[in-house]
């Protein structure tokens, strides 16, 4: 195997890589290094956030540094690089709705990351039909096929970013990507993103069982 190649120092990532490329991150500019994460750590999940602002104002972003944090009590996280309208407005109401991304709405979750400002409102923009959540003064959008409603619990800054940490206080799924007592993920058909404009939908689906450790060698 060749000699790892060490890029130390380096401002720009190498055209191409002859062995193992070695990353000091401190020593990549930012935006390159963003790149370089948001390829690997991939495909992600997205969040596609709604909240309400302050001032009556539907805000709607899609968010794909998104997790589940914990099932019991329900939880989940997204973070936010810089203080965003969405931000600003859990903050103000401490309440926010991930809206489940399928394939069928890919298009119009990529028009509401256009940056508006505060006052425009992202549903109207790309054309969405808000609905009143359940829970939750944020607002749904209709056409999502799951919605998750969410408290504010935590907030923590990390680096250029804040994770934010709600509770799940209210789900909702439709019946048509219910089957057999549970989210039958084909029909759920999520949107994954990858890097810079690459998407992804899901590909071959396979099992695997757990192994469980049974005390014998
Ligand atoms: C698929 C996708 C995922 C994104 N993920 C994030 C993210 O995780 N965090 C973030 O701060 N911005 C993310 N963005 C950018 C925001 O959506 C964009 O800055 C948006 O304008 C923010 O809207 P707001 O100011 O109304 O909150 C993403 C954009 C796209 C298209």
């Amino acid at each position: 195997m060749a000699e790892p190649t060490d890029t130390t120092g380096e401002t720009t990532p190498p055209t191409t890589v002859d062995g193992v490329l070695h990353v000091e991150p401190a020593r990549w500019r930012r935006r390159d290094l963003y790149r370089l994460l948001t390829s690997l750590v991939v495909p992600r999940p997205i969040a596609w956030v709604s909240t309400l602002g302050p001032d009556g104002v539907a805000n709607l972003a899609p968010h794909s540094y998104f997790m589940v944090v914990a099932a019991d009590p329900a939880h989940v996280a997204f973070s936010s690089t810089g203080v965003k309208d969405t931000l600003t407005n859990v903050r103000a109401t401490g309440e926010f709705v991930v809206n489940i991304v399928p394939r069928s709405l890919a298009e119009a979750m990529n028009a509401t990351s256009i940056d508006l400002p505060a006052e425009g409102d992202e549903f109207a923009w790309a054309g969405l039909t808000a609905a009143a959540s359940h829970v939750v003064a944020a607002p749904r959008v209709a056409a999502a096929p799951a919605h998750l409603e969410c408290r504010l619990t935590q907030q923590l800054e990390v680096g250029d970013a804040t994770l934010v940490i709600g509770e799940v206080v209210h789900i909702d799924v439709d019946g048509d990507v219910w089957a057999d007592g549970g989210v039958d993920v084909t029909r759920l058909d999520p949107v994954g993103r990858l890097a810079g404009t690459a998407y992804t939908s899901l590909g071959e689906v396979f099992h695997h069982r757990r192994p469980r450790w049974d005390g014998e060698r």
